[in-house]
Formats: structure tokens, sequence, C-alpha cells
């Protein structure tokens, strides 16, 4: 299809995705949320699909930004809607997404790109990677969940200092603060996402899926999520992959998960 600005290509039972908008610094606009809410709508149903890695085209950027061309004239009542549509459609649905999505931060990460590869569950950066949500050099406050899943994932007090000074860090300072897991160099980046991603396309799928929303749900106020837990640990005991986990096990053979 013409005009894609989304690569998106199955291999090996992990979804590559790259935002494909080098010249502009891969800046979310649209078309590439709009084409990211189908292809991770379609991921969580694929059974084709283990895991997602998510990158942005080029050396530069993993993602600068929500597009800023296209707000610039946007009322209150489209400012909300673009934050709500945002969220619904991908960045909440990547957060709960069955499949574990790895962010392969190849540049910078900035403003909606940051909050992107945050709604991801695993952070891997290159070294040239910096973060940053400067959101208020505009005049605007993080609007895709910046502000909860930064403080989440960094603690309060650094978060309110990155976001009030809106100072971009370096990739080191992150894996410093727990905001991305892993930094390495850039030739490296996509072998050190795979090599996450392998492992987890060889367990359970099932049981990754329960994995994500129980941790998932120790996020939500209004959920008890040790029931959440609960709940998804019995769960797992109806599957075949429990069966087969259990088989592999005690037969000392490798387990050989179905999904089911
Ligand atoms: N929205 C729209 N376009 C963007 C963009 C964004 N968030 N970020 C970068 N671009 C575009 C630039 O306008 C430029 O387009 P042009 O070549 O047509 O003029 C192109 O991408 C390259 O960016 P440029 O600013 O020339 O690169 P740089 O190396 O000088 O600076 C940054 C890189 C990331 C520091 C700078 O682009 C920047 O500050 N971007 C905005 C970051 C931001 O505020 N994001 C939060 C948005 S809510």
């Amino acid at each position: 299809m013409a005009d894609l600005q989304v690569r998106s290509e199955i291999k090996d039972q992990i979804l590559y995705l790259t935002i494909n908008r080098e010249q502009k610094l891969n800046a979310l606009n649209r078309a590439v949320l709009s084409e990211l809410a189908v292809i991770i709508a379609d991921a969580a149903n694929n059974n084709e699909v283990r895991g997602i890695l998510l990158t942005g085209a080029g050396e530069k950027a993993f993602v600068a930004g929500a597009d800023i061309a296209e707000f610039q004239n946007y009322s209150l009542e489209e400012g909300k809607e673009l934050a709500k549509t945002g969220h619904e459609q991908v960045f909440n649905a990547i957060a709960n997404c069955p499949k574990p999505i790895v962010a392969a931060i190849n540049g910078f990460a900035l403003g909606g790109g940051l909050e992107l590869a945050m709604a991801c569950h695993i952070r891997v950066a290159s070294e040239n990677a910096k973060l940053g949500l400067p959101e208020v050099t505009l005049g605007l406050i993080p609007g895709y969940g910046g502000t909860q899943r930064l403080t989440q994932l960094v603690g309060r007090g650094i978060a309110i200092e990155m976001i009030t000074t809106a100072e971009m860090i370096t990739a080191e300072k992150a894996l410093a603060i727990g905001l991305v897991n892993h930094v390495v160099p850039q030739s490296e980046l996509i072998a050190k996402a795979e090599e996450i991603l392998s492992k987890i396309r060889s367990r359970a799928p099932l049981a990754i899926a329960s994995a994500i929303k129980a941790v998932n749900a120790s996020l939500q106020t209004d959920v008890n999520a040790y029931e959440t837990e609960i709940e998804e640990f019995g769960n797992c005991f109806q599957t075949q992959d429990f069966k087969e986990g259990v088989s592999a096990f005690l037969e000392k053979r490798k387990a050989n998960f179905s999904g089911k």
C-alpha cells in the first residue's frame, strides 16, 4: 500500500514496527497514530505475533513528539479530543496489549515520543538517545499519559523536575533513573531488543498476557490488583500451555507452547 507511515513486518513471530517519517524526526501525525491504532488492535488478536518491536526510522530520532504543525490551531475541545483518542486507541492499547512491546529508542524520544516509549512494556535505548517531555516549552503539558507514566517509572520528584524544566536527559541518565531498561550502542540496538523478544517468544503466550494484565492492574486505583493476580493465576490452569509447560518440565524437554 502506498504512503504508509508505519512500516510493519512479521518475522519469526515478532512484529517489527517502524515509524517512517524520518524527515520529520518521526513526529506523530494523525496518519501515524491511526495506522498504529489499527496495527496494535490487529496484533493483539494475531496468533502469529508473540511480541512487538517498535522503533523509528533512521538514526536520529525514535519519535520527536506529536506533530506540532498539526495542532497549532487547535481549540480546547480539539485538544481534549486529540488526547482522549490518542490515549484510548494508541497509548493505552499499547500498554494493555497482551503481546509484550519493546521500544527500541534509536535517538530523540521527546514529548509524545517518550510517551509512546513509556506506554510500551520494555524500553531499550541507544547511547545517543535523548529523552524528555518538553511540552511546557510550547505552553502545553504531556497529553498522552506522560504525567502518569513518567511518575510511575521514575517517581514524582524526578517526573516533576523533568516535566517542569523540559530538559532532555541522556540515555545513561535514563538508565540510572529506571526510565529505560538497557542502553547499548546504536549498532546493537535492534539486536538487544530482539534478544529480549526471542526469550519472550519461547514462553507461554497466555501466561504472558495474564502477567501483563496483572502488572498493569497495580496501576489502576479502581481495582484490587491482588484479586486480578489471583484471577489470572487461576485462568492459567485451564490452558493447554500450562499442561505443556508442566509436562515438558517433567519429561526434561523444551516446552512448545501453542498459545491455547
Ligand atoms: N513536530 C513536527 N515536526 C517536527 C517535530 C515535531 N514534534 N520535531 C521535529 N520536526 C521536524 C522539524 O520541523 C524539521 O522539519 P523541516 O526540515 O521541514 O523544517 C525536521 O523535523 C527536522 O528537525 P530539526 O528541528 O531541523 O532538527 P534539529 O536536529 O535541529 O533538532 C530537535 C532536533 C528534536 C531538538 C527539534 O526538532 C525539536 O525540538 N523538535 C520538537 C520537540 C518537541 O517539542 N516535541 C514535543 C512536541 S509536543
